[in-house]
């Protein structure tokens, strides 16, 4: 296994292994990148195959978090860690009480939250052995209804850029996936007039959707496929990819779900077809906005406003977009590298 050699090393700050043999914890923590802040980001436990697996992810997402965290305004870097194995067979407080203490020897630079595998009781564990923990129970509590209000006001704005109104009266919108984000999405959405198309794996949850939203129901294959001017992923990754592409009628792409383009060239081919894509990481940072705030003590107010301004830097992308005629998930990319890289510079300046 390589580090530096990596494909996915990019100047990463630290990449930490950490391993406590009594509870089984085996560990990865990268912390990308801390000019903006500490390096916040989830804790994903996950069975992964092989250690080079792990490093991948641990690589890729923390460089993911950092670019979320630039253009998201949240005065934190880019982190994240990986816990190697199955939650169900070795996840026990004495695991989370020895991840914390890894997390605490990083000083400050790595906060942990949780993530996939991982749950609030989990990140109580953690706080007993480190103070740099997000996401507490009876903190700033489930980061969804915020994710969700950043991913409305971020359709409204691909709307607004496209069609020159952000009103959603009468407008179709296809909401893949009525989870936690999906749901609250489309009760927002049905509260602002649009009409809704939906689908679930789950039955009982699109019929409900039927009877409150008067949505209409399609089957999980045929989603993307909906007549309908928004496209809206809450669901998985990767639905933007060679099968869906050809079938997609709707002009934005835009909703919560991570990773949507299954390759970056799938998102410069939503551009060749004048397809609007909200870049994920932009739309969706509701919840880490959300999160950001416990260092501040907590104001849900104060945290929601923060959350709409989504809105307003999805409308500067897009128009930079538009008038460089970059892609909008490579101009997000861009828009990321400059926060930071202005922020480097300021940092020098006062340093000399
Ligand atoms: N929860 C957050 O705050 C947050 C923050 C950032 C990004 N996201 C991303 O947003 C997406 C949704 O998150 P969530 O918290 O609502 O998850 P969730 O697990 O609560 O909901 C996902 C929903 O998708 C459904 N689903 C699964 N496979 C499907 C398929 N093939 N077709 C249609 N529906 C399917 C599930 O039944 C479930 O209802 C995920 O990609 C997540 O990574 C969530």
């Amino acid at each position: 296994m390589s580090v530096f050699s990596s494909v996915h090393f990019d100047d990463h700050e630290e990449v930490v292994f950490c391993r406590d043999a009594e509870t089984g914890l085996n560990a990865i923590i990268a912390v990308h990148d801390t000019t903006l802040g500490a390096g916040l980001g989830g804790c994903r436990f996950w069975a992964y195959e092989t250690e080079d697996e792990a490093l991948t992810d641990a690589l890729r997402l923390s460089r993911g978090m950092t670019y979320k965290a630039a253009l998201a305004g949240t005065g934190r870097g880019g982190g994240k860690s990986v816990i190697i194995g199955d939650p169900r067979r070795i996840g026990s407080p004495d695991l989370f009480r020895a991840m914390g203490r890894f997390v605490e020897g990083l000083g400050g630079s790595y906060i942990i939250a949780e993530d996939v595998g991982t749950s609030p009781a989990d990140m109580a564990h953690v706080r007993e052995t480190t103070r740099h923990v997000a996401g507490l129970a009876g903190q700033s509590g489930d980061p969804s209804p915020a994710t969700a209000l950043g991913t409305f006001v971020g359709i409204k704005a691909a709307l607004k850029h496209s069609t020159g109104s952000g009103d959603l009266t009468g407008v179709r919108v296809a909401v893949q996936g009525l989870g936690h984000v999906g749901w609250d999405l489309c009760q927002r959405l049905h509260s602002a007039g649009a009409e809704l198309v939906v689908s679930d794996i789950r039955d009982e949850i699109t019929s409900r959707a039927v009877r409150e939203f008067g949505a209409t129901a399609v089957g999980v294959d045929s989603i993307h496929a909906a007549s309908a001017d928004v496209f809206a992923p809450c669901a998985l990754g990767a639905v933007i990819n060679d099968r869906t592409l050809p079938k997609l009628k709707a002009k934005i792409v835009a909703g919560s779900a991570n990773n949507q383009l299954a390759e970056d060239r799938h998102g410069d081919v939503l551009a060749e077809r004048g397809v609007l894509y909200a870049p994920d990481y932009v739309i969706n940072a509701g919840g880490i906005i959300n999160i950001a705030h416990e260092g501040k003590g907590y104001d849900q107010a104060e945290a929601f406003a923060h959350v709409e301004t989504i809105g307003k830097t999805l409308a500067g992308l897009f128009a930079r977009s538009a008038e460089e005629g970059v892609a909008p998930h490579r101009m997000a990319d861009r828009m990321a590298q400059e926060v930071i890289a202005e922020a480097r510079k300021k940092a020098r300046l006062l340093a000399a």
